[in-house]
């Protein structure tokens, strides 16, 4: 018979525990339990008041989980100075954003601007019954989902936002009787999930009382059953533009083996692979999402939210490709990203993690737009020095010289061995083994 493991068990009731108690269960699964709890206590906030805003955020929580919080200095965007806050594990990307940053500030900054912010709502339906009819009362159907909501959209339309529109489907040729209603909305400065899904489930009460009662429904079509009532991640019509443009010759001082002419045709074609080859497309537009991620955990927003919407316009075309493109003409480079991206800088997280609040104190109380233009513009700046890395001299050197740190970590290098280490691999290749070998003989020494 099979041995039963420790972790082989059903735990009953766990989310009712207090939090030393669910640790505690825990570690007994563990072979080293008493470690695992000091260790799970030692990133306890010891401001009990902190630590318990950070419990509430999730459910069944048992300790924090740190994620270097840094900068990126000197972003220039439509001629304005951010400091951006970027959250991120991964060694090279602030690295990456802010090398990106410094070259632009010299040469024109970036530009950006949001194309527009429309969010998506949709309420799925099934209904056995004469499209048609439902056409014809459909001003009134709408009317009375406003009416339903006013409730939730009064402070919403004092901000200038709300519903903006209603849109039938009947896609009863896909799915049997189904049908959907999509619903565009105005969040202004907020992401507005919540607000969203709040008017969707109210849309679909309204909806079945309203078919049940209407006299230009018969009998037989009186009965709607709602499927579901959520928004859309996919916000093709919340979006941002953001580029950079400068004279070929600029490019001279990129590299010290290519002309600025040449880089620029590399790069283009580095970029126009992200637009043919699937596979390539997907690394091309990972490096985008390490700029724009950073930037949406710093300010508490839903970083998968954005990946989803992301990659979903990535295939807008029929084929997943690019987000980034490249222009050559007339003498200019003009590199640009546009993507959908639904931000918000109140409500949320963005006021409740003390850092995300701080991280928009740090960009100046942005808007909403504001925002998006800003994240976009980092995913630009990071996706810019990777192909520059690429195209050039490859992107072990700079990444390795950021995982040198780790790997020395991961040795338990002391403070002199750490400089030592840094001091040596300046002009050499970093590798595990070649760490490794380097600590062994210093420390033989
Ligand atoms: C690594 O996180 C991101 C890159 O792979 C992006 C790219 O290849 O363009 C460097």
């Amino acid at each position: 018979m099979p041995r039963r493991r420790k972790r082989d068990i059903i735990i009953k009731g766990f989310s009712k525990l207090l939090k030393e108690d669910k640790l505690k269960i825990v570690a007994e699964l563990m072979d080293n339990s008493v470690e695992t709890i000091d260790l799970m206590k030692s990133f306890w906030h010891p401001d009990h008041q902190k630590q318990k805003i950070f419990d509430e955020f999730s459910e069944n929580t048992i300790s924090n989980f740190y994620i270097p919080y840094g900068v990126s200095p000197n972003v220039n965007i439509n001629g304005k100075l951010y400091l951006v806050p970027m959250v991120i594990e991964e060694s090279s990307v602030v690295a990456a954003a802010s090398s990106g940053a410094k070259w632009w500030l010299d040469h024109g900054g970036f530009h950006a601007e949001v194309v527009g912010v429309t969010k998506i709502g949709q309420l799925h339906f099934s209904w056995h019954g004469d499209t048609n009819k439902l056409r014809e009362v459909w001003d009134e159907l709408t009317r009375t989902f406003r009416t339903a909501t006013a409730h939730i959209t009064a402070n919403m339309e004092k901000r200038g936002g709300g519903i903006t529109g209603f849109e039938l489907l009947d896609l009863t040729d896909k799915i049997k009787d189904y049908y959907q209603i999509r619903v565009s909305f105005d969040t202004k400065d907020s992401m507005g999930a919540n607000f969203i899904n709040s008017c969707l489930e109210e849309f679909g009460q309204a909806l079945k009382s309203f078919v049940s009662i209407h006299p230009v429904f018969s009998d037989k079509e009186k009965e709607v059953t709602i499927i579901m009532a959520i928004l859309s991640n996919y916000t093709p019509g919340c979006l941002v533009k953001t580029w950079v443009e400068c004279d070929i010759s600029e490019l001279d001082s990129l590299d010290d083996e290519l002309t600025g002419a040449e880089f620029a045709e590399k790069f283009r074609t580095a970029v126009e692979i992200a637009e043919v080859d699937t596979y390539r497309a997907t690394t091309h537009n990972k490096g985008i999402f390490n700029g724009i991620d950073a930037v949406a955990i710093a300010t508490g927003n839903d970083f998968r939210a954005i990946e989803a919407a992301g990659h979903t316009y990535a295939s807008k075309d029929g084929r997943y490709k690019s987000l980034s493109h490249v222009e050559i003409k007339d003498g200019r480079f003009k590199f640009y990203l546009e993507l959908p991206l639904a931000l918000g800088t109140v409500g949320g997280l963005t006021s409740l993690h003390p850092l995300a609040k701080q991280s928009l104190e740090l960009l100046g109380k942005p808007t909403a737009e504001e925002l998006m233009m800003i994240a976009a513009t980092m995913g630009l700046a990071n996706n810019f020095s990777a192909v520059r890395s690429l195209v050039t001299k490859g992107i072990q050197r700079g990444h390795m010289k950021m995982h040198l740190m780790n790997i020395l970590n991961h040795f338990h290098a002391t403070e002199e061995e750490k400089e030592l280490s840094v001091e040596f691999f300046k002009d050499k290749v970093v590798s595990f083994a070649s760490v490794h070998d380097f600590l062994k003989e210093i420390r033989l020494s």
